[in-house]
């Protein structure tokens, strides 16, 4: 059993964050999403990995590295242009060869890993085994028609779905998915749809199977799903302090805090990671919030938010929320008469003032 995991396309409805950063690696609870992907391959046995991602850049391979910091073998595949998810697929036949694989989407994220998913698809004999959540908003997706307890259809991003759930982006395939996958033409979006080569399996009479996930899982393709999956993630978090709480803070509920943080004088409560060589000084940190290493903020508080690293947050008055903050990012006081928001942003920036 191999991995193919994929990490390009361009991440439009993160930006600005993936103006500058591949969205994969943006942290989840301080952890590439990406790394979640690769760790669940680990978890379920797999020792040989490939990773997909966009030719024009080497920032997910010089980021991840060969493997070895897993155990494991990872190698890498360029694509030209984000073509689809079929078109990926392709693009690793050399790797896989005649062995099975999981295709996991690098911006998923499931609890509990794929083990029970990679051992049902290879219990089962299929050709091609999908994992379904259900969801509330299944047109988002690709949604499957299901009828006595089998997958007859499969369309990507339906007006009117014939399921409430959702293709996940863990499929589980043996080399059949390659014929399809050749087969197929671009679909609406211009792309080879992971959907249609699926639809394809089904009307060839390839034996397509499912298996639901209970548990969470998310696509992290908006702002708020980056926010919910850093939610859901701390809220299972160890808790750990090895920086220093001094005397006049309190820290409460499930709390990481990295060697070399500091937190002087202020309120944390859980479930917060608070990255290392951070300083937290007079201030509230609020449950669901990640904050990067060497962080530093005063006087401030935040609540539900992604902090990333080596930003400046000082002084400010009304508390920060449901908020994403990418690297060296400054949140300060204006200082001086007239009272005034000062504001130097990117662009596709986003901000809300009280
Ligand atoms: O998350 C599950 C959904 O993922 C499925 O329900 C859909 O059937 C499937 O088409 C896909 O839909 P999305 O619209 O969310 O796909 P997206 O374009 O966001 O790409 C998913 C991942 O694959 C993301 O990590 C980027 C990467 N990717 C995407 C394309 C189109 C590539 O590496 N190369 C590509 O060419």
């Amino acid at each position: 059993m191999k991995a193919l995991i994929a990490s390009g396309g361009r991440g439009t409805r993160l930006r600005p964050i993936t103006h500058t950063q591949n969205k994969h690696l943006i942290p989840i609870a301080n952890k590439p999403i990406l790394y979640y992907a690769i760790e669940a391959a680990v978890d379920a046995g797999i020792q040989e990995v490939a990773i997909v991602h966009n030719a024009d850049s080497r920032e997910v391979p010089d980021y991840v590295g060969n493997g070895s910091k897993w155990g494991i073998r990872i190698e890498y595949i360029p694509q030209e242009t984000p073509g689809g998810l079929a078109q990926v697929v392709s693009l690793a036949e050399g790797f896989v060869r005649n062995d099975k694989f999981v295709f996991y989407l690098g911006d998923n994220m499931v609890v509990g890993g794929i083990r029970r998913f990679v051992e049902e698809f290879q219990n089962s004999g299929m050709n091609c085994f999908l994992t379904l959540a259900r969801v509330k908003d299944p047109e988002r997706f690709g949604v499957p028609e299901i009828r006595d307890g089998k997958i007859i259809g499969v369309e990507e991003k339906p007006k009117d779905p014939k399921s409430q759930f959702a293709v996940a982006g863990i499929y589980l395939y043996d080399k059949s998915i390659f014929e399809a996958c050749r087969k197929i033409t671009p679909g609406k979006r211009g792309e080879l749809e992971i959907s249609d080569a699926h639809q394809y399996l089904i009307d060839k009479k390839y034996s397509v199977g499912y298996t639901e996930i209970t548990g969470w899982w998310k696509d992290t393709g908006k702002p708020s799903d980056l926010l919910e999956a850093n939610r859901l993630v701390l809220d299972n978090i160890p808790p750990r302090i090895d920086g220093d709480v001094d005397r006049g803070s309190d820290i409460a509920g499930r709390v990481v805090i990295e060697s070399g943080a500091r937190i002087i004088n202020s309120k944390v409560r859980g479930p917060v990671i608070i990255g290392k060589d951070c300083v937290v000084e007079d201030s509230y940190i609020g449950p669901f919030t990640s904050i990067g290493d060497r962080t530093v903020v005063k006087d401030s508080e935040v609540e539900y938010s992604i902090v990333l690293r080596e930003c400046k947050i000082l002084s400010v008055g009304i508390r920060i929320e449901g908020s994403i903050l990418g690297n060296d990012v400054e949140v300060v006081e204006a200082n001086g008469k007239p009272r005034v928001h000062r504001f130097m942003i990117g662009d596709q920036s986003r901000v809300e003032v009280a």
